[in-house]
């Protein structure tokens, strides 16, 4: 029976008291994005197997250990989505996007599915925030990409993250590097892992990011791609350096940085936070120009980034960083009786036509009862409406916070009334927060 009521592994759900801190986070990375031109994408969530083998490379770790692969009935290979770039570089060719107005620039949150072993920033399922910018080759689109998820996580008060950056410059220059590596891996080949010996001849670029301890100590003494990229790679990275400097945005080169996926060239970056653990990188990007080609496509240049949003959130849990207050209940209206009832559904209904937040009784409660729980859903505002408030038309309306009552006239005066009062408080709370301000500026 748990199996019924258990989440399976790597998966989880989000409550609704939960829920406003999500909508919070993906609408500000998401408003974010439309600040720079990014307009939101939606794919499915599951592609023809193929798309991801050929984009993310059959020797990753992603397609080779951890994809969700089935057949349909109708006998074809199927893929959840382990990642949103995939599925973007698809619908940018299948819908011709690569014939408007260069470059397209697309957003998404997503949610993907990976076959890693569970742990704390490490799910089966998750959700990525990811933007992809098709048709952009100049250095000053790597700086704007990554502009953007600075700023996307300045908006969300998230401090102390690192941005690491590399280069792993294009197919030629990476030829040179493979050499360098299979020879040196050579070496070492009776330590390595089962899978690693596999990639040593096709591409040993991705031994650098084999999560098994004994490859990862090699791979510590492994050359690093820097020393082997060409002069355009070089002027390429050194001119995003520059322009980063230029923003102020603060960054470290790790060579060590090859990203786990194969479609990557030239720029590649992730942004780590120690407030993470293991886990501890919590956006990953980069180039990938050769993609779209590689696909069928018109060459393009493309990069792009994508966040683990429950990554985000373990940070900015740890960090205490504000969400805005979830809204309340406006008025409860808490009848009493069979007219009353009918009464109590007209006014709320009345409330939410104006864009108020009302509720009423459904499931035929006493008056304790329905007060106890218009406490426990913290409504500013309660009605009681009995058999008499019906005959004379008018009724108390009860603030929560004061214990202040007002007579109301029902059911036209109510509107009226709740106005003015929720101005009349949010001037109260404006003034308070506009004192508070000047006293911290004048002690
Ligand atoms: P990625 O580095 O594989 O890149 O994933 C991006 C982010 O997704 C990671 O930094 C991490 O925060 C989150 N993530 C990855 N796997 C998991 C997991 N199992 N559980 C929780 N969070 C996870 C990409 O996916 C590329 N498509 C990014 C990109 C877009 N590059 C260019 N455009």
């Amino acid at each position: 029976m748990a199996l019924l009521t258990q989440a399976i592994r790597g998966t989880g759900d989000v409550l609704p008291a939960d829920s406003h801190r999500w909508q919070h986070i993906e609408k500000t990375l998401l408003e974010t994005a439309k600040l720079y031109g990014f307009r939101e994408i939606r794919t499915p969530v599951f592609e023809h197997t193929e798309l991801f083998v050929r984009s993310v490379g059959d020797t990753t770790d992603v397609v080779q250990k951890e994809m969700y692969t089935f057949d349909d009935n109708g006998g074809r290979s199927i893929t959840l989505r382990p990642e949103g770039t995939a599925g973007a570089v698809r619908a940018f060719l299948e819908h011709g996007l690569h014939n408007e107005a260069l470059p397209q620039k697309v957003s998404y949150v997503t949610s993907c599915y990976r076959y890693e072993k569970p742990q704390a920033g490490r799910l089966r399922e998750f959700h990525q925030f990811g933007v992809e910018c098709f048709g952009a080759a100049e250095p000053a689109a790597d700086a704007e990409v990554i502009s953007l998820a600075a700023s996307a996580f300045e908006a969300l008060g998230i401090k102390n993250l690192s941005l690491e950056i590399n280069s792993i410059g294009c197919p030629e220059c990476r030829a040179k590097f493979y050499d360098a590596l299979r020879e040196y891996f050579s070496s070492h080949k009776d330590e390595l892992c089962e899978t690693c010996l596999g990639r040593l001849d096709r591409n040993p670029m991705r031994i650098l990011d084999c999560k098994s301890p004994v490859c990862k100590g090699i791979a510590k003494d492994a050359p690093t791609v820097l020393d082997y990229i060409c002069d355009d790679c070089r002027d390429h990275f050194d001119r995003v350096k520059a322009y980063l400097d230029q923003m102020n945005i603060r960054y470290i080169v790790n060579p060590t940085i090859v990203r786990g996926l194969d479609y990557y060239t030239r720029t590649v970056f992730e942004f780590v936070s120690t407030d993470l653990g293991a886990q501890s990188t919590v956006c990953g990007g980069g180039r990938y120009d050769g993609l779209v080609e590689q696909m069928g496509g018109p060459k393009t240049a493309a990069l792009g980034f994508a966040v683990g949003l429950e990554r985000l959130n373990m940070i900015m849990q740890a960090q205490g960083c504000e969400v805005p207050q979830e809204k309340t209940c406006d008025v409860y209206i808490a009848p009493m009786g069979d007219n009353a009832a009918k009464m109590a559904l007209k006014l709320a209904t009345m409330l939410r036509e104006e864009g108020f937040f009302a509720e009423t009784d459904i499931v035929g409660r006493g008056l304790k009862a329905q007060m106890k729980y218009a406490n426990k859903i913290g409504a500013k505002f309660t009605v009681v409406l009995g058999d008499n408030e019906i005959v004379e038309g008018k009724a108390n309306l009860k603030c929560m916070s004061t214990g202040e009552q007002t007579e109301v006239q029902i059911p036209d005066g109510l509107v009226d009334k709740i106005y003015d009062l929720t101005i009349s408080t949010s001037l109260q709370n404006l003034t308070d927060a506009i004192d508070e301000q000047f006293k911290s500026v004048n002690p």
